[in-house]
């Protein structure tokens, strides 16, 4: 059973990652009307990822005993200056979904719920990939600048990185 105080966090996580699909989803439709495709087809993935890491909480809360929260979500940018901010965008947002994370590791430890811990090992695990995949696109698009060429390149070789996420992360 959950104690409230778990309950509350969890279900915050669940907005969060709730709010995480929706921002990405707005990525991937400012990229696809560029014309970016590999973008934009990165950016739907990532949306739907998001959307299992919620799903995984949901379920989680009601087969403890909770009762999984659905909230009203705050509206996503939908427009960005540059492919390099947006890219930066996702980095930042990634780190603060693993504050998140980690803030969510902490309660449970100072609430002795050892389940709920052992349950968040995945996320722990999840946004390490997560950050990683950023950065590494940053670090691409930062090289690329305003060069079209790079980024045309770049559109292309991004569709690969979105298989192999898609495929190494996978929820259960
Ligand atoms: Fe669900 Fe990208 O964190």
């Amino acid at each position: 059973m959950l104690s409230k105080n778990i309950q509350d966090a969890l279900n915050s996580q669940i907005k969060i990652e709730a709010e995480s699909s929706q921002i990405y989803l707005a990525m991937a439709c400012w990229a696809e009307v560029k014309g970016l495709e590999g973008v934009a087809n990165f950016m739907y993935a990532q949306s739907d990822e998001e959307r299992e890491h919620m799903l995984k909480l949901v379920k989680f809360v009601n087969e403890r005993g909770g009762h999984a929260q659905i909230s009203e979500l705050k509206a996503p940018n939908v427009t960005f200056k540059s492919f390099k901010e947006m890219f930066k965008k996702l980095f930042e947002h990634e780190v603060f979904v693993s504050q998140s994370i980690n803030e969510l590791v902490h309660i449970s430890l100072q609430e002795k719920d050892y389940a709920t811990h052992n349950f968040l090992q995945w996320y722990v695990a999840e946004q390490i990939e997560e950050e990683a995949v950023a950065r590494n696109i940053l670090d691409k698009i930062n090289m690329i600048g305003d060069d079209k060429g790079g980024l045309y390149l770049f559109d292309r070789d991004i569709e690969n990185l979105t298989v192999t996420t898609a495929a190494t992360n996978a929820p259960e």
